[in-house]
């Protein structure tokens, strides 16, 4: 990308403010016209590339009766095969790059809680794409050059933190490379250090914002503006909770490493109305999870990315699993959004026939009086029935009486919101598992 993506801080900008033009690189000038031509031909370029150098998708296109020429739009792409994790697992570790390992500058892993995990690749190249899109999402977050950056997104095999890293050092911030864990001393270190952003998962970062209560500081206090929240699903209503406590916006980054790492949609400051997909790079459909049929924009499915200009692992059509919708950009006019994800279709539990979501859960819980917003599933098996419990924490200051309001108003809302029965359990504070990066909020003690 040619834009000088280093320029200084525009003096006077202010975060909820629209980006002013100068700040917008040349990806984002883009119309909807040419940005479509710009994908048909990186589109065919990928096609090629894959079809040329991965047996995997080779067999698969010869397979489907497809050649890379046939697709002479971006609707051709339909008859393209999709790949899956199987395919990336099938031929682990490195059998789905596209280029000699001496091009390959990095490695990273998705850790697979089940199998083998998944192993992802990048060339120089990819690397400094990656750098861009981060670069333009913390921009897009009210993130500016000068500013300092907190990253406890992990670091190591995990895409989280050295994907931030580098697109925050392009973005020319500054930027302090926590990880996550030791968390009272990251407490201190924002103090200290002064951080604008944050860059974490939710979940952590409801952790560090304990940690700030257990030492006596009020989180509101703090230098952070920005925390830009991803790697797992989060609600508005979690939004709210940390907005509200912080006295930050609290925006949205979703990513994942088949398709690059964080970085692949972003939440824009000024309307936190779903993420625009940066499509230069990554080409979204939505399709039936069920017959895989792709489906029009605005319907609910699953969502799938082909890359558009990744040379070490280029991805056709991936089943991301993450359930969502694309709308129109807004913005950013000539990207899509799509609307903030909520569920995974393997996180769904179906519950006695219902399906539930942990987000719908999450919705009712944080907006219970009287509980913190930790709370945990678990699951097991009564009476050859399934059985959920919600284990939720009181606040410090939440009376007998006011717990069991609680435990009865959340059973409520999950029966009238969700139709399902559940037995609610409110636990003392501190007593659930935290969470120091992806948190699991699914215990699945049922017999195999
Ligand atoms: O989680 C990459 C990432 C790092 C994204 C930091 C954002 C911030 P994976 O470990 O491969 O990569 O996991 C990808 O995490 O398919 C979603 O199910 C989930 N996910 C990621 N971001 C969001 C989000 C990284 N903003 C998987 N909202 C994805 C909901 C998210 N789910």
């Amino acid at each position: 990308m040619s834009s000088d993506l280093t320029a200084p801080a525009v003096p006077g900008a202010r975060l909820g403010e629209p980006l002013p033009e100068a700040l917008l690189d040349d990806g984002e000038r883009m119309t909807r016209e040419q940005l479509g031509e710009l994908q048909l031909d990186r589109l065919r370029a990928t096609l090629r590339h894959a079809y040329e150098n991965v047996e995997q998708y080779r067999k698969k296109f010869d397979e489907a009766g497809v050649k890379p020429d046939d697709c002479r739009t971006l609707g051709d792409l339909a008859r393209f095969p999709f790949t899956t994790k199987a395919d990336l697992r099938d031929t682990y570790p490195f059998g789905m790059f596209a280029v000699p390992m001496a091009d390959v500058r990095r490695i990273h892993a998705s850790s697979g809680t089940t199998g083998r995990p998944t192993v992802v690749g990048y060339t120089e190249n990819d690397i400094s794409m990656w750098a861009d899109m981060i670069a333009r999402s913390i921009r897009a977050a009210g993130g500016r050059a000068g500013h300092k950056v907190h990253i406890s997104y992990g670091y190591g095999l995990f895409t989280g933190g050295l994907g931030a890293h580098y697109g925050a050092e392009r973005a020319g911030c500054t930027v302090i490379p926590a990880s996550g864990g030791m968390t009272a001393r990251q407490v201190q270190i924002i103090q200290d250090f002064k951080p604008e952003i944050i860059m974490v998962t939710p979940s952590y970062m409801l952790t560090l914002l304990d940690e700030f209560e257990r030492q006596g500081v009020d989180p509101r206090s703090t230098s952070l503006e920005v925390g830009i929240f991803g790697a797992e699903p989060w609600t508005e209503e979690m939004r709210r909770e940390i907005e509200e406590r912080m006295d930050i916006h609290a925006v949205d980054i979703y990513g994942l490493s088949e398709v690059i790492g964080p970085g692949v949609a972003q939440e824009c400051v000024e309307t936190k109305d779903g993420l625009h997909v940066w499509e230069d790079n990554f080409l979204p459909e939505v399709v039936d999870p069920f017959t895989g049929e792709v489906l029009p924009d605005g319907e609910h499915g699953e969502l799938v990315f082909t890359s558009l200009t990744k040379e070490a692992l280029p991805i056709i059509r991936y089943r991301t699993r993450d359930l969502t919708r694309l709308l129109p950009g807004t913005a950013r006019p000539a990207f899509r959004r799509i609307e903030k994800i909520t569920g995974r279709s393997d996180d769904m539990i179906i519950l006695r026939g219902v399906n539930v979501f942990p987000s719908q859960i999450e919705e009712i819980v944080l907006r219970t009086p009287g509980v913190a917003p930790h709370f945990q599933l678990q699951l097991t098996r009564r009476e050859r029935m399934d059985h959920m419990t919600v284990r939720v924490e009181a606040r410090a200051e939440t009376g007998p009486d006011q717990r069991e309001a609680a435990a009865r108003i959340i059973a409520q809302g999950v029966k009238d919101g969700v139709g399902v029965s559940v037995e609610v359990a409110i636990v003392d504070p501190e007593t659930l598992e935290r969470s120091l990066g992806k948190l699991h909020r699914v215990k699945d003690l049922r017999k195999p």
